[in-house]
């Protein structure tokens, strides 16, 4: 038996004056977009906005359903849009947040894990990274380039393959 240590690279920004305008201007959307998040039963609305490779910008928000697994998260809904929408144009970035009347959330949020899996098949299929960019509503931003930071180990379609 051996240990194996596997190291992940995420950048913590105090304020996201610090990010660069590309990346505030993308995180500025993923606010607006928490706008049209359905959310009555969590009351925590999310929103995600993709960065496109032709410089559009596609935005998603959470889908709640009163049966409540068929809702959908804010970050698969954005890219899916964006998928059917131009799905040979690759995704550069995207932004996530969110906010709820509830409590303040000062950790940024990361994408859950169907959300991961779905982000990793999106880099494979368009053989590209995706910087994630994530923030509360309060405190840091949290940004990393590429979903192996998020989803060591992850699971590769290339193992249906075999
Ligand atoms: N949610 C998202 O939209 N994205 C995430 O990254 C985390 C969770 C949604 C799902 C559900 O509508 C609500 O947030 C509470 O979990």
């Amino acid at each position: 038996m051996k240990e194996k240590i596997i190291s992940v690279r995420l950048f913590e920004f105090d304020s996201e004056d610090e990010l660069s305008s590309s990346e505030s201007n993308l995180l500025n959307h993923a606010k607006k977009a928490c706008t049209n998040a359905y959310a009555p039963y969590s009351q925590f609305r999310v929103g995600a906005a993709l960065l496109l490779e032709n410089g559009e910008v596609i935005t998603g928000s959470n889908q709640e359903n009163t049966s409540y697994p068929n809702g959908i998260c804010a970050e698969r809904v954005a890219i899916f849009t964006a998928k059917n929408k131009y799905p040979d144009i690759a995704i550069k970035s995207i932004a996530i947040t969110a906010n709820t009347n509830n409590f303040e959330i000062e950790e940024p949020i990361s994408p859950c894990g169907a959300c991961r899996q779905v982000i990793a098949e999106t880099e494979s299929r368009q053989h590209k990274e995706i910087k994630i960019i994530m923030k509360g509503n309060k405190g840091p931003v949290l940004l990393t380039n590429g979903i192996k930071n998020l989803l060591p180990l992850m699971f590769h379609e290339e193992k249906l393959k075999k």
